[in-house]
């Protein structure tokens, strides 16, 4: 699925101030491969990464999905959309605390009509493909970081969405298992043939993707080669 952005902004406003975090950007995302956002802390990556996955919305401009405009979507209808076609992954996993790691995984199944029966299979073969498979049983405070971590792209992945949306994936990571997490995040993606837009630290993970992207202080993309 394309992405799109056009002329966005986004303001925050408080009592007294309004504080604009992005203005004006226009920006077309690859079809397929994985885009590296970069910039310093504060700069609006965050921000960006929430308007592309509709969790929050533009003050103007627009972002498309193909051709569907999903800020112009009533807020049933894109969470819907959200559902189908976008999978996020945050620093810090998310995961439901009272569920185990194969209830965790198989609920962007559930939820959405399939049954138990199937979406334990699927789950249980996602767990095995990020090397899981003896913690199924395991509640998220029984796994350490990297594990919780690979649970959450796990749960990101399954319902096979067209586009990943990932905040700092290995951000809370040490070195060699950030390295394992952005390794399976990669092979997922060219196997699932999707975009994935990921916002990191990480020079590392950075230059292991198709296309950097980085945004400059005073606003403005600028695009590198990794
Ligand atoms: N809900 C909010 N209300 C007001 N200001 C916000 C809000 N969210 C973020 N900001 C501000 O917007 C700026 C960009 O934040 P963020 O997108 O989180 O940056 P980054 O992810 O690049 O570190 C920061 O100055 C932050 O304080
Ligand atoms: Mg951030």
């Amino acid at each position: 699925m394309r992405v799109r952005i056009k002329n966005l902004s986004k303001s925050y406003q408080d009592a007294d101030r309004t504080l604009t975090v992005i203005q004006d950007l226009s920006f077309d995302f690859p079809e397929r491969g994985a885009v590296a956002i970069i910039g310093r802390s504060g700069i609006g990556k965050s921000t960006l990464l929430h308007l592309l996955g509709a969790l929050d919305t533009p003050s103007t401009g627009d972002i498309f999905y193909d051709e569907k405009r999903i800020n112009a979507m009533a807020s049933d209808e894109r969470a819907a959309f959200r559902a189908r076609h976008v999978g996020f992954i945050f620093q810090f996993h998310h995961l439901l605390p009272e569920f185990s790691a194969l209830e965790n995984v198989a609920m962007p199944l559930t939820i959405t009509g399939v049954s138990d029966e199937e979406a334990y299979g699927v789950a249980a073969s996602m767990l095995e493909r990020m090397g899981l498979s003896n913690r199924e049983r395991h509640l998220p405070s029984q796994l350490s970081g990297g594990e919780q971590q690979r649970v959450a792209i796990a749960r990101a992945l399954i319902a096979k969405p067209r586009v990943v949306l990932a905040d700092e994936p290995t951000g809370n990571l040490d070195v060699e298992t950030a390295m394992r997490v952005q390794e399976l995040m990669l092979e997922m993606n060219r196997e699932l043939q999707n975009t994935f837009i990921v916002v990191t630290h990480n020079q590392e993970l950075a230059r292991s993707m198709d296309l950097v992207v980085e945004m400059m202080p005073g606003g403005g993309l600028t695009q590198q080669q990794p």
